[in-house]
């Protein structure tokens, strides 16, 4: 096998890129995936041959929990449908339903070494948790794919852990079943958060080595996709950082009414600009920029006006800004509990996802055995 696949990619429908892009079952979704996945997902669906799918193995690296790991299924499912992601455009399934992955998975694993996963920033922080570490965050992935600067400590801690924690081995090869999730489809593009792009570095990674390892240029290198503009970074109401599940500072898509005005209400906010033009703290950027994304660009100049000159009252802008958020949130949040319980629509939704994913992923697992060297008698 010596041609490119990926090049002239047999696997794309109608001739249009492939884009791969999934999210872990481990609760609602918010704002923060909202605009950092979910929205794009949603803008590619007409352009691409879109492939979405529930992370429920990567789930359980960190969230193994039997009674609650179907019903996390079933929410991530009912709010991508209900964001507007339509069955028949894009193929949408559930990661455990394509047994394919776990087979490349194994068989990729045998080219990625324990010293790069342990380096991952996105492992080492998580592995900090695990063990009940708080110190010194790696620094958030935003940076390479590695951090020398703690590798020693992290992986002294791990290996000399004498605890009932444990680190478990899912969590360090995270980063091969995600690569396995991107290049089982030859992805071009893969519609992820700027937390995510780390992973996306070692998918490519991965996919060069075992391209030069086989002498053969099978797998292509995909990369995120923003329209044009750059991964965005959704803020909390807290005052800084921003919008995640552990942080506990989110707006959901299923929150009520009452309660997303409540917390808009009690968004962390400063004292007020005290002269003309003062330069604009944290929090109040914050809240600037969820406007930028819910708000009209008027309502935007609006606010920004009335804080240079002085005349911002807070309690008017987070009105506003809970209202537009609303208006996003409130005919998604309908659509949610309309589908969340329709268990036959759900699964019928799934299964056509999974079969039509496996077409693709047998294809790709039948090549990466045989480029191996795995033959049957
Ligand atoms: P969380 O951080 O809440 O656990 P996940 O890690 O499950 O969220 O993220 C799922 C998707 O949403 C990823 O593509 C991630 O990059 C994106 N995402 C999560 N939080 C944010 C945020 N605050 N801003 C932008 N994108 C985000
Ligand atoms: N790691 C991603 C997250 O935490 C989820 C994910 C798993 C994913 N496999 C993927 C995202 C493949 C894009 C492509 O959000």
């Amino acid at each position: 096998m010596s041609e490119n696949i990926n090049a002239g990619n047999p696997r794309r429908r109608d001739g249009k890129k492939v884009v791969l892009s999934g999210i872990r079952a481990t609760g609602n979704l918010h704002l923060g995936n909202y605009f950092g996945a979910l929205s794009k997902f949603v803008r590619m669906q007409d352009d691409y041959d879109c492939r979405y799918f529930v992370a429920d193995l990567h789930a359980l690296t960190t969230h193994p929990d039997p009674k609650m790991l179907h019903e996390n299924v079933k929410d991530i499912l009912a709010e991508y449908l209900a964001a507007g992601l339509d069955p028949e455009k894009n193929t949408i399934y559930v990661q455990s339903d394509v047994p394919e992955i776990s087979e490349m998975y194994l068989l990729m694993n045998m080219h990625v070494g324990i010293g790069e996963l342990m380096r991952t920033a996105s492992f080492k922080d998580k592995a900090r948790k695990a063990l009940g570490i708080s110190t010194g965050p790696s620094n958030g992935q935003e940076g390479s794919v590695e951090n020398e600067a703690d590798d020693e400590g992290i992986e002294k801690q791990i290996i000399g852990n004498q605890t009932n924690q444990r680190v478990n081995a899912g969590l360090l090869t995270y980063p091969t079943l995600m690569a396995v999730d991107i290049l089982i489809h030859h992805a071009d593009f893969v519609p992820v958060g700027k937390d995510q792009e780390q992973h996306l570095e070692l998918t490519r990674r991965f996919a060069r080595r075992f391209n030069s390892f086989y002498k053969t240029p099978y797998f292509g290198e995909p990369v995120n996709f923003n329209f044009g503009g750059h991964a965005v970074k959704v803020p909390g109401l807290d005052g800084s950082g921003k919008m995640g599940k552990s942080e506990g500072n989110c707006i959901y898509l299923i929150d009520d009414e009452k309660t997303l005005r409540k917390k808009v209400m009690r968004a962390v906010t400063d004292e007020g600009p005290k002269e003309p033009n003062s330069p604009v703290s944290e929090p109040i950027n914050n809240l600037f920029t969820l406007m930028e994304l819910v708000s009209t660009p008027d309502t935007l100049e609006h606010f920004r006006n009335a804080y240079a000159d002085c005349s911002i009252r807070y309690g008017d802008l987070k009105k506003q800004l809970a209202e537009d958020i609303l208006k996003i949130t409130l005919p998604i949040r309908e659509r949610i509990l309309d589908i969340r319980n329709n268990d036959e629509y759900l699964s019928r939704v799934v299964r056509q996802g999974a079969e039509r994913a496996r077409e693709a992923a047998s294809q790709t697992l039948r090549e990466v055995r045989e480029i191996m060297g795995i033959r049957k008698f």
